[in-house]
């Protein structure tokens, strides 16, 4: 096979795997998941299932993508042939996931413009679901496209895909060396603005202050593993494509803690930003910090606008930090998202980049204007819920007990990370995936399964989860499944591959 394209430096890897894992999630999702699961005390679980699950999962899949260099279906087929279906299956949640992904980034992208003269007013909660949004009175009453969410969107998928076409050295690196030192700045200012703010400090010390009963909780802990492998960007195949691009010699061990505590200390950073101006804002209006704070979407695009409106000055300008600052964050994560499948796609089909750009993203593209519609919202809600509970934190628990149980392939792995590692992983990574992921994630797994069952999400109706939530989470696994089992164009599984011929080149 032709020679696979690589990273044009280590820099450019790690600030590729850092634009993947800081995203939407870090934003607008890690504060409001802190603050509703224990405040303070959350960073327990958080700090937990980042060091036992988040930081090994991590090496493992550096691992898999450096050692067996291929998109995750060719790794896992070249690991062994019969786990190519579990490439496919986190492919196919990347694919589902870059669907309505786009779509957020398409509605920041326009808030970032809204923000120039806050023209969201002020009722901003009308202006999300009403003005702007257009939402259905029904769930599922699609009531044709709303153009305010078609026109972004359309950019944003022209945006990604030009990216895409570019490749990885040209495309992938260059966006994210561009937009990874912008967002951080930009983010930076904002942080720095909002902890200067009156009543910032109300905000962190709810933020911060632990409410060690929620950690009694199996939901808290269950919060924590679910946000910390979205966050992080493993268990749906981005960190196995991206470590296949990496050359021979490079270094996983190290990359890996890099990427993990950046991804972190950003999330952190979030967390203050988001919360200090919250403090202002319950400050301004004379209310509690719960009374303000509210979780997601609503967090991001019905508080910040209220508190943009009521910023002591410059209040385009911080809107436009903001919201540009989810939009930069939001197309780093976006394109390593879809580089799973184009990765997927190339190899198995052997076909060009663009072609496969070309049907890959426009397929999603495609498909994404169904959160175009008046039901978009509720759509993207069910979709979103169900695939990553469903669908990361399942896949990212499979993938363990295969590689660890079944295959036994840690001590071979650790062996190979080792190998090209400044820093040397022990023993305490395999107790970490053999034992710890395996035991927690598998227990909470099933506690949520049985509270699904009792309980329908966000009240939403059966009939309508089935057709939505529901079926893209059972569809992934089945589409894995199907995909694997059609012929590889030219057998390039067992090319070559493997930790020998790594050590030959080494000596
Ligand atoms: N890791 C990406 C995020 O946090 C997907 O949004």
């Amino acid at each position: 096979m032709a020679g696979r394209e690589q990273w044009g430096t280590r820099a450019g890897f790690i600030m590729a795997a850092i634009g993947s894992a800081v995203g939407l999630g870090n934003i607008w999702r890690f504060p409001y998941v802190a603050y509703e699961n224990g405040g303070g005390a959350f960073f327990i679980p958080y700090l937990f299932a980042l060091l036992t699950a988040g930081i090994p999962l991590l090496i493992m899949e550096f691992t898999i993508g450096h050692k067996y260099r291929g998109s995750a279906p060719l790794s896992y087929a070249r690991m062994n042939r019969k786990t190519e279906w579990l490439g496919w299956w986190q492919v196919s949640i990347s694919f589902v996931i870059s669907t309505f992904y786009a779509v957020i980034i398409a509605w920041a992208i326009a808030y970032t413009y809204f923000s120039i003269n806050q023209s969201w007013g002020a009722d901003t909660e009308g202006f999300l679901f009403g003005s702007y949004l257009h939402v259905a009175d029904v769930p599922g009453q699609l009531g044709g496209f709303v153009p305010n969410v078609l026109i972004p969107l359309v950019l944003v998928w022209a945006v990604t895909l030009v990216i895409m076409f570019r490749g990885i050295r040209r495309g992938i690196e260059l966006a994210n060396r561009i937009f990874i030192p912008v967002l951080f700045v930009m983010f930076l200012i904002l942080v720095i603005r909002a902890v200067t703010l009156e009543g910032a400090a109300l905000g962190l010390e709810q933020f911060f202050r632990p409410d060690w009963e929620a950690m009694r909780n199996p939901s808290v802990w269950l919060a924590a593993y679910g946000h910390i492998f979205f966050s992080l960007s493993v268990g749906f195949a981005i960190m196995i494509t991206y470590s296949s691009y990496l050359s021979r010699k490079s270094d996983i061990n190290n990359n890996a803690f890099i990427t993990g505590f950046t991804n972190s200390g950003f999330e952190l950073l979030a967390g203050i930003g988001v919360f200090a101006a919250i403090g202002f804002m319950a400050f301004q209006q004379g209310v509690g910090v719960n009374e303000v704070a509210a979780g997601g979407i609503g967090l991001a695009f019905v508080v910040f606008p209220q508190i943009i409106n009521s910023f002591p000055g410059m209040n385009g300008l911080f809107g436009v930090l903001f919201f540009g600052s989810l939009v930069m964050a939001g197309i780093t994560s976006l394109i390593s998202i879809i580089e799973t499948y184009i990765s997927g796609i190339q190899d198995k089909f052997q076909v060009s980049r663009t072609k496969a750009v070309l049907f890959g993203g426009g397929l999603s593209a495609l498909v994404s204007l169904i959160y175009a519609t008046h039901s978009g919202l509720y759509i993207l809600d069910a979709v979103d819920y169900f695939i990553n509970q469903f669908g990361i934190a399942f896949a990212g628990l499979v993938s363990v007990i295969l590689v660890s149980w079944f295959l036994r392939k840690l001590p071979e792995f650790q062996e190979h990370a080792n190998g090209v590692s400044d820093m040397r992983i022990g023993w305490w990574w395999k107790v970490c995936l053999g034992i710890i992921t395996p035991i927690v994630l598998g227990y909470m797994f099933v506690l949520n399964v049985m509270q699904n069952i009792q309980e329908n999400y966000e009240g939403l109706s059966t009939g309508f989860l089935l057709s939505t939530g529901i079926a893209a989470a059972v569809g992934v696994l089945i589409l894995g499944f199907l995909l694997s089992l059609i012929k590889w164009k030219k057998n390039i599984i067992e090319a070559e591959t493997d930790s020998k011929e790594l050590e030959k080149e080494a000596k």
